[in-house]
């Protein structure tokens, strides 16, 4: 069995590896350099043939993507996506805060192969340290000249700016994004046309996540039949998963896709804490849903979180519960999430994130009755059943948490209720009259 090497965070535990001086040292820069004396479209179809997929949370192949952009296009942009704000998850911030300048490579090939000759790198608003880092690599990079005018003597330009964002979940949907980039309220446009077509600032603009950008760099200096030769029959490459919740240790590791949910947990995050069982997991993202204990052993990949009763990777950031968590708990957290991030453009997603959080919250204060999960579950239906009835994703993202747990901890619920009624109220003569 061949023993995987990791590459996006190889630079992680290197003193200085932050550094333009240790990344040039270790290799860096080399495979722009080779990129950029290619064809641009060779680039494309490099990264085509690599089959690599979006890692922020959809799956979308890459490459596909960037040929969508019009063929006679005569500005192209590069919006990074780095706001990073679905709730456990941290890959981005580690390659960010860890190794910018592979980061940077990223941007600087696929900004080559797609013409983009501005990229905007969006931050999330809490990323401050993140926000640092960037800017001062972004400054060594443009001293060095791997940024700036006619890089390497090659012809091609480019410049790189970091936007932070100021805090809203929304932001991180790529046409929300694109809007707050513009200046404005970060409200997610009706798609088509997608951004690739027409993006920031009205022109043809490729949105991509940070973590794919830094697969790029490796797929163009090792091939796309290396990249291919990681992971699943049909899900490609290294992935960096997040562990959080209740495990003994909080990690980012990076692991060839396909791990399963219970490998992570027992051997990257140190095992459910305190001794405990876990009851469920989070595979990837509060609006994927739960694994219950039992589904534990599926592999983590954009393959088998697609089938019955899951929704897909998301951004595979893991989070566990342990076997004392209630999952009424669980489901207020996630609805009072959803319901303070939904932008309301929307009726659907406005009212039924609203509607789910106050009867949630009323079943954990003692006030449920046992008709409130069907309620609930109409609720969620009435939020995403017809594709098209909202404007972006996060109707589905808040609807699908309450429908999942609703179908494997039904039983639960249902106990909860029974056994959490809050005393009536005392009627006072007055009242009565
Ligand atoms: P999507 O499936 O609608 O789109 C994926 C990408 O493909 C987009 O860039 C879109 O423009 C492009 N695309 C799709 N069809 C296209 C077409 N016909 N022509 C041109 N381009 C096309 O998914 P979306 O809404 O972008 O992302 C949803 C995912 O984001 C969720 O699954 C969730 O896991 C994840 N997410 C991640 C967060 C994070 O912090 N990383 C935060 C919130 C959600
Ligand atoms: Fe806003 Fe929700 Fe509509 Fe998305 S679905 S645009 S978050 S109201």
């Amino acid at each position: 069995m061949s023993t995987f090497e990791p590459v996006l965070s190889r630079n992680w535990n290197v003193a200085d590896g932050h550094t333009l001086k240790v990344y040039e040292s270790r290799g860096g820069y080399q495979a722009a350099r080779k990129a950029l004396a290619m064809d641009p479209d060779a680039v494309v179809n490099l990264v085509k043939d690599s089959e690599l997929r979006g890692r922020g949370g959809a799956g979308f192949p890459c490459g596909l993507k960037w040929t969508f952009l019009p063929k006679d296009r005569k500005e192209t942009l590069m919006c990074v996506n780095g706001d990073e704000s679905e709730p456990a998850t941290f890959n981005n911030r580690y390659l960010i805060e860890k190794d910018p300048h592979q980061f940077l490579e990223g941007i600087l090939i696929s900004c080559f192969a797609t013409r983009a000759s501005t990229a905007y790198v969006y931050l999330r608003y809490e990323y401050i340290n993140g926000y640092r880092i960037m800017e001062k690599a972004i400054a060594e990079a443009r001293a060095a000249g791997h940024i700036g005018k006619n890089i390497y003597g090659l012809g091609f330009d480019l410049d790189v700016w970091c936007h932070r964002g100021a805090g809203a979940y929304i932001c991180g949907e790529e046409t929300g994004l694109i809007e707050s980039l513009e200046g404005k309220r970060g409200w997610p446009r009706i798609k088509p046309p997608f951004p690739a077509i027409e993006g920031a600032f009205r022109k043809p603009t490729v949105v991509n996540n940070v973590e794919t950008l830094c697969c790029v760099p490796h797929i163009v200096e090792r091939g796309a039949s290396w990249f291919k030769s990681i992971g699943t029959p049909k899900s490609y490459g290294p992935k960096l998963y997040t562990i959080s919740g209740h495990v003994n240790k909080q990690v980012c590791v990076e692991l060839p896709l396909g791990i399963t949910c219970r490998a992570l947990i027992e051997e990257h995050g140190g095992g459910v804490w305190k001794g405990r069982k876990a009851k469920a997991a989070v595979p990837g993202g509060i609006s994927m849903g739960l694994l219950s204990a039992e589904e534990l052993d599926t592999p983590l990949d954009f393959e088998s979180l697609r089938k019955p009763g899951c929704l897909g990777l998301g951004t595979a950031a893991v989070t566990v519960l342990d076997d004392q968590t209630r999952i009424i708990d669980y489901l207020y957290n996630t609805a009072r999430f959803f319901a303070h991030e939904s932008c309301g453009q929307c009726t659907p997603c406005r009212e039924g994130c609203n509607w789910l959080n106050r009867t949630i919250r009323r079943i954990r204060d003692g006030g449920g009755r046992l008709e409130d999960l069907d309620i609930m579950l109409r609720q969620a239906n009435n939020m995403g059943i017809m594709p098209g009835t909202t404007i972006c994703g996060l109707a589905d993202g808040a609807a699908w948490p309450i429908k999942n747990a609703l179908a494997k901890f039904r039983g639960e619920l249902e106990d909860f209720i029974r056994t959490n009624q809050r005393p009536a109220r005392a009627v006072t003569p007055l009242q009565e009259a």
